[in-house]
């Protein structure tokens, strides 16, 4: 089946969401949009960018997102304040992997200034290639992730 990704970033991470599109293009198995802040949206903050492209996954409009900043942090800590979503930064593939697997995360989050294109590519297509399995001895541990959600969000 075909696996829908939103990926983006500010102009800090542009270098990682080219070099990742470059490498979705290649793939057949998947479709994805960039929405990265349009030049009208130049004024946007990365938290804002973030806030759009999260809700498209947690909406369903997306399978899953691949956010880059110039650390991969602020995109991942605004992603982290959506109810619901579980945003990963990894700048290694088996954390890549892990973020699926153990975390079930919808979103990755990557830094420009930390690690070049290669690498997030190898990060993309292990993050593609692994899939959570509610079943594992990480079930449980992503329900009390999201019981925190429920805890703390406002009713
Ligand atoms: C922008 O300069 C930079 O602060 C941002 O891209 C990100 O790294 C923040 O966490």
């Amino acid at each position: 089946m075909t696996m829908k990704i939103i990926i983006g970033g500010d102009s800090a991470g542009q270098p990682l969401v080219k070099a990742i599109a470059d490498y979705l293009k290649t793939r057949d198995d998947v479709t994805f949009e960039d929405g990265s802040p349009t030049p009208e949206q130049s004024d946007e903050r990365y938290a804002n960018t973030t806030e759009r492209l999260a809700m498209a996954v947690k909406e369903g409009r997306f399978d899953r997102g691949i956010l880059c900043c110039g650390t991969g942090l602020g995109v991942s800590i605004s992603a982290n304040k959506i109810p619901g979503i579980r945003a990963a930064l990894t700048h290694d593939t088996y954390s890549a992997e892990r973020a699926a697997k153990s975390n079930n995360a919808q979103i990755i989050t990557m830094g420009s200034r930390v690690i070049g294109p290669e690498l997030a590519k190898a990060i993309v297509e292990k993050y593609l290639a692994s899939e959570f399995d509610p079943q594992s001895s990480s079930g449980p541990n992503v329900e009390a992730i999201d019981a925190l959600d429920q805890k703390y969000s406002p009713a």
